[in-house]
C-alpha cells in the first residue's frame, strides 16, 4: 500500500553548506516520498480523514487546487484507493509537473492565479466551485484543512527530532500553505521553545509582514514566482504562533543559488529548496549560526521538476552559470 512508503525520509548532512556557514547543516530530503515531494504527507492525511469521516464514497473524486505537488500526492493516493482526482493547477506550474500529473491519471484544469487565489478564474475558486456542484466529490482544500498541519506535526517533525537526537537548534522551510512550518514548528516548540523556526518566502509575499504586525500590508505587490511558496493572503494552515521569523528572497538570487549549489555538489534542488539556500547567503549574519548548532533545512522536492525553469531549457547548467555572477558553495 502506497501509504507505507510515505514519510521516513532521510536527513542528510550537507558538507558543502556546513563548511560554508561554519555550522552543522542537515537536509530533510522529502523527494524520497512516492510522489517525490513533502506534499504526499498532507495528501495522505487529508484523504484518509475524508474516507474515515465518510465524506466521500468509493469511486468518488478528490479535488484539489495545487501548484502541482499536492495534486500529484492526491492523485497517486486517490487512484490507488479506488477514487479519481481532479486537480486545478495554475498556468505557472512547470511542464514537468503537468507531465507527471497527467501520467498519474489526474484530470487537470489549468487556471489563472494572477489575480490571487480567490478570483473567479483561480485554482482555489474553481476547485471549490467544482466540488460544490458535483456529487460524490471532496475538496481536500490544503489551505484550510487541519490535516495539513497535522500530517507534519505527526510525521515530519518527530522524524526530525529523532534523526537529530533532539539536538536540532534551527528549522528552516519555505512557506506556501504554511502546513510544513506550522506542523513541524509546533512540535519542535513543544519539545524546546528555544529552537528557532524560520520560514522563507518570495519577495512581495505577505506572511513576513503578517507575522511581524498581525495585519495585512496596505499595499499588495505581486510576489516573485517561486513555485510552491509565497501567498497574498493568510492561509488557515499557517499557524503564526509556531513560527519565529520569515525571511524574503527574490527569484533571481534563488535561481543563482540553485545553479551554484548544483555546480558545487552535483545536486539539482527544487525551486523552493533553492530559495532556502539563497536565504542563508542573504541573512547569514542575522541568523548567527555557531559551530555547535544543528540546522535542518527542508528540501520539499527535487530539481528534476524544474529543469526547464531553473537549469535552462537545454539543461545547460554550466552555460547559465557562466552568464551569472555567483559565488560557489
Ligand atoms: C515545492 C514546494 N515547496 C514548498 C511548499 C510549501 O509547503 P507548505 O505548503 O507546507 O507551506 C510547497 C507546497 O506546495 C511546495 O510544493
Amino acid at each position: 500500500m502506497i501509504s507505507k512508503f510515505i514519510g521516513n525520509t532521510p536527513l542528510r548532512h550537507c558538507e558543502a553548506l556546513s563548511t560554508r556557514y561554519h555550522t552543522n547543516i542537515y537536509i530533510k530530503e522529502e523527494f524520497h516520498n512516492p510522489g517525490m515531494s513533502a506534499k504526499d504527507r498532507p495528501a495522505l492525511f487529508m484523504i484518509q480523514d475524508a474516507i474515515d469521516r465518510k465524506k466521500i464514497k468509493p469511486g468518488g473524486i478528490f479535488v484539489e487546487a495545487s501548484s502541482g505537488n499536492t495534486g500529484l500526492g492526491i492523485t497517486l493516493i486517490a487512484r490507488k484507493l479506488g477514487y479519481h482526482a481532479k486537480i486545478f493547477v495554475s498556468q505557472s506550474c512547470s511542464k514537468e509537473k503537468i507531465a507527471l500529473l497527467t501520467k498519474a491519471g489526474a484530470d487537470i484544469e489549468i487556471c489563472d492565479n494572477s489575480n490571487g487565489l480567490h478570483d473567479f478564474n483561480s485554482t482555489q475558486f474553481r476547485a471549490q466551485s467544482f466540488a460544490a456542484t458535483h456529487p460524490n466529490t471532496y475538496f481536500t482544500n490544503q489551505y484550510y484543512n487541519t490535516q495539513n498541519i497535522r500530517a507534519h506535526y505527526k510525521t515530519t517533525a518527530p522524524e526530525i527530532w529523532e534523526q537529530t537526537s533532539g539536538n536540532i537548534t534551527h528549522f528552516i522551510a519555505g512557506v506556501g500553505t504554511g502546513g510544513t512550518i506550522s506542523g513541524v514548528g509546533r512540535f519542535l516548540k513543544e519539545q524546546c521553545n528555544n529552537i528557532k523556526v524560520w520560514g522563507i518566502e518570495p519577495a512581495g509575499s505577505i506572511l513576513s509582514h503578517f507575522l511581524k504586525h498581525r495585519t495585512l500590508p496596505t499595499f499588495m505587490v505581486p510576489f516573485d514566482t517561486i513555485e510552491g511558496i509565497g501567498r497574498n493572503f493568510v492561509p488557515g494552515s499557517f499557524d503564526a504562533a509556531s513560527v519565529d521569523q520569515i525571511f524574503q528572497v527574490n527569484c533571481q538570487e534563488t535561481k543563482h543559488a540553485a545553479i551554484a549549489y548544483y555546480s558545487q555538489t552535483g545536486i539539482m534542488t527544487g525551486f523552493s529548496s533553492a530559495a532556502v539556500i539563497a536565504s542563508l547567503d542573504r541573512y547569514v549574519a542575522k541568523m548567527g549560526f555557531t559551530p555547535a548548532d544543528t540546522v535542518v533545512l527542508v528540501f520539499p522536492d527535487h530539481g528534476d521538476r524544474y529543469i526547464s525553469k531553473l537549469y535552462n531549457e537545454s539543461g545547460n547548467v554550466h552555460q547559465a552559470m557562466l552568464s551569472s555572477n555567483i559565488t560557489s558553495f
